[in-house]
């Protein structure tokens, strides 16, 4: 029975050979492997590769495809910040968060919150209300307990504070802080931790994270940030990591300027701290071939600085395209910023990223 089938399998053999030609059949090349994604890539590491996302462009079928083949996390742009999710006093509005929640689950993908306490994007009719220290404080309780509430459990992290310093360290004045501030105006960081434990109190499984941007090297931001840090983990506030912002320029920045970064980041994963990269882009003057190629080198860089440090566990861009990018609204003449060009391509600086992860 056995030598049956092997002759049987000979003569088919045979057979294809005359009717097929044999050499085709010997010599024909492989198919070439399908190439890996960011997604499927930066799993090895055990990192999660996110993109801020706006809900408006999932009407775009090449938004939602690379969307969702690319990234294993998105985060809002601007659908929770105060202004838009919470436009009047007794309003909520959670229809763009709702809605890309919903297309992160149906992709299998992580959706982490931004931002609870900012002083950008704060409403008009909390601006000019003339609030006590008091009233504002129970309107920002009642703000961050009412949006974790609504995606507890589902969103896994928070920046629950954004950009509350300025570059010498010192806390910038915001309505927040002391305009007229929730009561510790000149209190240095005790407004922050407050809104930290009404963070833990509202979604007691939310990572909850302290975000800003040029604190990735050391110095006096990123010094004030560490000592806030340092002194929340030795009284027990609940800060459970920090966010590096990344918003680099091509003019300024290149990888030997980040040097210290890495430093910079061992310290902050020594306090028992988890690292986010949270907001990468590289912004160019031009987008000739010498530029993208230098862009691709820092994005290179950038990911391979979260792939060397096990605390770094999300790397994630202000947005993928340049169609569809902060960057040309707020610098005149700056543009060309994310991995993937205005019309859906892969740029030099998706395989920098590409290449970093495998
Ligand atoms: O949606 C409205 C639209 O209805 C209106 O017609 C139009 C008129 O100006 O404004 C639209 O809102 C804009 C919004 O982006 C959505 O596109 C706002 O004007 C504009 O100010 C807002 O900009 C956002 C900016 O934060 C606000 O400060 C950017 O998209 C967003 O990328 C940027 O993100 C910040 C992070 O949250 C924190 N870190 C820095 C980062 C870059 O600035």
């Amino acid at each position: 029975m056995r030598g049956f089938r092997f002759n049987a399998q000979i003569l088919a053999s045979l057979f294809l050979c005359i009717f097929f030609g044999c050499r085709a059949r010997v010599n024909a090349p492989a198919p070439p492997a399908p190439e890996s994604t960011l997604r499927v890539a930066a799993e090895a590491h055990r990192i999660t590769i996110g993109t801020a996302a706006h809900s408006r462009y999932l009407r775009e079928p090449e938004y939602e495809a690379v969307l969702a083949s690319e990234f294993s996390q998105l985060e809002p742009e601007n659908e929770l910040k105060f202004a838009v999710v919470h436009p009047a006093p007794d309003r909520y509005d959670f229809s763009g968060g709702d809605v890309l929640l919903s297309f992160a689950e149906s992709h299998d993908m992580l959706v982490r919150g931004h931002t609870l306490v900012w002083h950008r994007q704060v409403p008009q009719w909390l601006s000019s209300a003339h609030h006590t220290p008091a009233q504002l404080a129970m309107v920002l309780r009642d703000h961050i307990k009412r949006v974790m509430l609504h995606y507890a459990g589902k969103l896994y992290a928070w920046d629950v504070v954004n950009e509350a310093f300025n570059d010498d360290g010192s806390m910038r004045t915001t309505v927040w802080y002391d305009q007229p501030g929730i009561g510790y105006a000149g209190g240095g960081t005790r407004y922050v931790e407050q809104a930290f434990r009404w963070a833990r109190a509202s979604d007691p499984k939310a990572h909850l994270f302290y975000n800003d941007y040029d604190t990735e090297q050391i110095n006096a931001k990123s010094d004030a940030i560490y000592a806030m840090a340092k002194d929340f983990k030795a009284r027990g506030v609940p800060l459970d990591g920090i966010g590096f912002q990344f918003h680099l320029d091509l003019r300024f920045d290149n990888p030997n300027k980040l040097a210290s970064t890495a430093e910079n980041m061992r310290r902050f994963a020594a306090l028992g701290l988890e690292i986010n990269i949270t907001e990468l882009d590289v912004r160019l003057s031009d987008g000739s071939p010498a530029s993208l190629h230098s862009q691709a080198s820092l994005y290179h860089a950038v990911t391979k600085l979260c792939v060397a440090q096990p605390a770094c566990k999300v790397l994630q861009a202000w947005g993928f395209t340049d169609k569809h990018s902060w960057i040309p609204g707020f610098f005149p003449n700056m543009d060309w910023g994310l991995p993937f060009d205005k019309d859906y391509k892969k740029k030099p600086a998706y395989y920098g990223m590409l290449g970093a992860l495998q």
